[in-house]
């Protein structure tokens, strides 16, 4: 009988015989599969594990605390964190075209993952021991479709922690590499990981970097957090969470259009809301959210968010749309 008791104890048993007593790395993205292969690994090895968490200031509101502060008091792991905040922000000045910001963030990602990991060999390294292993949250589906060829997948270059340079080779730890993404997070919630990180719907690695049409600023970001914090608190009061796919909150930020708030006239940006339902997000259809629940979420935003003025809803399949704008 599968049961996630029975995962764990096996998982553990496993990485105890590959990884002996070495050291380990993991970087933590704030999604479910790293989240819960890092509390895996530690469950395993304990303080044998160091995660490195990259705040790269595209995630939404909440989340970098969710992996600094509840990931780290549930799980006990121990964390890295690089506030590269700033060196995103400088890198993507001025740029606008999506492909450019995906492959700037993607760049600057493994940059600064690559030091970090550095980092931590060296430490390790001044106590005599070797960092051999890295962590990743490969699952079952990854693995096949790896296999399997070229794909959707190509359409935009998604970026992971893949191609580290020559002097930084590590083995791999995959503990979810037979599991899917229900097991995945029953082992999860069974390892005490946040609910809040176990049934985080997905999000691309760019973040909020390719949510943003047009250039990515510090104010753009922010005003996008907000109304995407909005949207996302409204849909869980609804209890729509499990119901939708994902639900991406994206800023126009080269559009604005004229209105009418509080005192007067407003020239300010419309918000895209782009709720989908999916079953692998290769195909995907917009989801049929309730009006009282969309009227709620356009009131709240144009009255909380003074950048926003307008609310629309994307109401395209894929194909032709895709789930992000970018
Ligand atoms: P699209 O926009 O291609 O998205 O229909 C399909 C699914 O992939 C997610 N997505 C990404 N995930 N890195 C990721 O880890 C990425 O660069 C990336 N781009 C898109 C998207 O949120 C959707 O679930």
């Amino acid at each position: 009988d599968w049961n996630p008791g029975n995962v764990i104890a096996e998982q553990v048993e496993r990485i105890r015989a590959q990884v002996g007593d070495a050291r380990v790395i993991c970087g933590l993205s704030g999604g479910v599969d790293s989240s819960v292969a890092a509390a895996l690994v530690q469950r395993a090895v304990g303080d044998q594990l160091t995660c490195v968490f990259v705040d790269h200031g595209l995630l939404r509101a909440g989340e970098a605390e969710q992996v600094e502060k509840d990931f780290v008091a549930a799980t006990g792991v121990q964390l890295k964190v690089v506030d590269a905040r700033e060196r995103f922000l400088t890198a993507l000045a001025g740029v606008s075209d999506p492909e450019t910001k995906r492959k700037i963030i993607g760049r600057e990602f493994i940059r600064v993952f690559e030091d970090a990991a550095r980092e931590v060999v060296e430490d390790a390294g001044a106590h005599g021991d070797t960092v051999k292993f890295l962590v990743q949250g490969t699952l079952y589906p990854d693995v096949v479709e790896s296999g399997g060829g070229e794909g959707a997948a190509n359409i935009k270059s998604h970026h992971n922690v893949g191609g580290l340079p020559d002097d930084l080779q590590f083995d791999l730890v995959e503990p979810l590499r037979t599991l899917f993404k229900d097991e995945v997070r029953a082992v999860g919630l069974e390892l005490g990981v946040p609910e809040a990180i176990v049934w985080r719907q997905p999000f691309p690695g760019p973040g909020l970097g390719i949510r943003i049409v047009g250039e990515v600023t510090a104010g753009r970001l922010e005003t996008l957090r907000a109304a995407d914090a909005i949207a996302r608190e409204e849909l869980t009061r609804a209890g729509l969470d499990r119901e939708i796919w994902q639900c991406p909150v994206v800023l126009l930020g080269d559009v604005r259009s004229v209105g009418v708030q509080g005192d007067g006239r407003t020239y300010g940006h419309p918000i895209v809301l782009r709720p989908v339902s999916s079953e692998d997000a290769m195909t995907a259809d917009w989801t049929r959210l309730p009006y009282d629940v969309l009227a709620t979420i356009s009131t709240r935003i144009t009255n909380e968010v003074p950048e926003v003025n307008r609310v629309v809803l994307d109401v395209t399949s894929k194909p032709p749309g895709t789930i992000e704008w970018e």
